[in-house]
């Protein structure tokens, strides 16, 4: 499918700065770059993908089309903090709780949050979801959770890589769902 039309102009100078970026800044210019897409023109053929917008020394950020559901499991992302703006759609975020209920709260269209850099979490995202989320500082690796016999582990996947869903430990989280 054709990549949308982008103006790499502009993204630049959103993502332009000399350090790297806090949680907040990261959800800020999540939103300053959803004003740059128009929804009503992305090609919604295919099962979805997801856009580079930018990456530089400081930060990445990706346009997410969630045309099939998807969840992505528990991960952290090794250190970078992330901020999201959902364009369209639903998504929900739970943080890995540990001892107490998880709660996934869920974001619409205009909303934006952020999550720390030291976090594990898991995002589900409904069919048809328009999402764009900054990292910084970029990505250089996945980590995700699962169980195996009981026992957490960490597998480390590749930064572009869409991580599974975390069958064995969602499933221990919330017993009977
Ligand atoms: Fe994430």
């Amino acid at each position: 499918m054709p990549p949308p039309d982008l103006d790499r102009a502009r993204l630049r100078a959103i993502a332009d700065g000399d350090r790297p970026l806090t949680p907040e800044e990261c959800a800020e210019r999540a939103r300053l770059a959803a004003d740059l897409i128009d929804p009503g023109r992305l090609d919604r053929s295919g099962s979805g993908e997801a856009v580079l917008l930018w990456r530089d020394e400081h930060s990445e950020a990706w346009l997410n089309l969630w045309w099939q559901p998807r969840d992505t499991g528990y991960h952290d992302h090794t250190g970078s903090c992330v901020g999201v703006h959902v364009i369209a759609g639903r998504a929900w975020n739970e943080p890995l709780t540990v001892g107490v209920p998880p709660v996934a709260r869920e974001y619409g269209p205009g909303d934006t949050f952020w999550f720390p850099g030291d976090g594990i979490h898991r995002m589900d995202h409904e069919a048809g979801a328009i999402t764009i989320h900054v990292y910084s500082p970029p990505i250089r690796a996945i980590g995700h959770y699962d169980l195996d016999d009981g026992q957490l582990r960490r597998i480390l996947g590749l930064p572009d890589e869409p991580s599974p869903p975390s069958a064995a430990l969602y499933e221990a989280l919330h017993p009977g769902s």
